[in-house]
């Protein structure tokens, strides 16, 4: 199985580009208050692709035989990954205001840039790790 953990590693990065780019293209159309936002067949894609992610992210962990909980970095990709889906809902659905929807889009997007600093960094503190050390 460990033969496959580049084109694995492929797929998970793949799927993280895929769905930030779709939640953009998402709280794009809910800032032009389009009806589209929540189309059946935007939301199934969405489940899709992070399934797939969240999928190949397992696959890694258990032959990387690194785990969150005693990995730092994964165990701040996992907690920002539940902030990320919370603030997600906030803006693409539940947000009450438009002001707070808005606010959660920019806080949602700016988290996921962080996750992903985290992971290119393997370093729970991920952009700011320059500054701390
Ligand atoms: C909580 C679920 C997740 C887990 C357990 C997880 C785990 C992993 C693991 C084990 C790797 C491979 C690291 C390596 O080969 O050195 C990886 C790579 C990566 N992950 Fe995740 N991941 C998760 C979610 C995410 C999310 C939500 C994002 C984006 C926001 C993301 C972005 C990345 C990126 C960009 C890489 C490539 C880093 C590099 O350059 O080596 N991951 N992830």
């Amino acid at each position: 199985m460990i033969e496959f953990y580049p084109q694995i590693k492929f797929v998970h990065i793949l799927c993280v580009i895929l769905s930030g780019s779709l939640f953009t293209l998402r709280g794009v159309l809910m800032l032009l208050r389009s009806r589209f936002t929540n189309h059946v067949a935007l939301r199934m894609l969405s489940y899709a692709i992070d399934t797939t992610l969240l999928t190949a992210a397992l696959m890694l962990i258990t032959l990387l035989h690194q785990y969150p909980f005693v990995q730092a970095w994964l165990t701040v990709k996992v907690l920002f990954l539940v902030l990320y889906i919370v603030l997600g809902v906030l803006a693409l659905k539940r947000g009450r205001t438009r002001r707070a929807q808005v606010t959660s889009f920019v806080a949602a997007l700016l988290v996921y840039a962080f996750i992903i600093s985290v992971a290119m960094a393997h370093n729970p503190w991920g952009v700011f790790a320059r500054f701390l050390t």
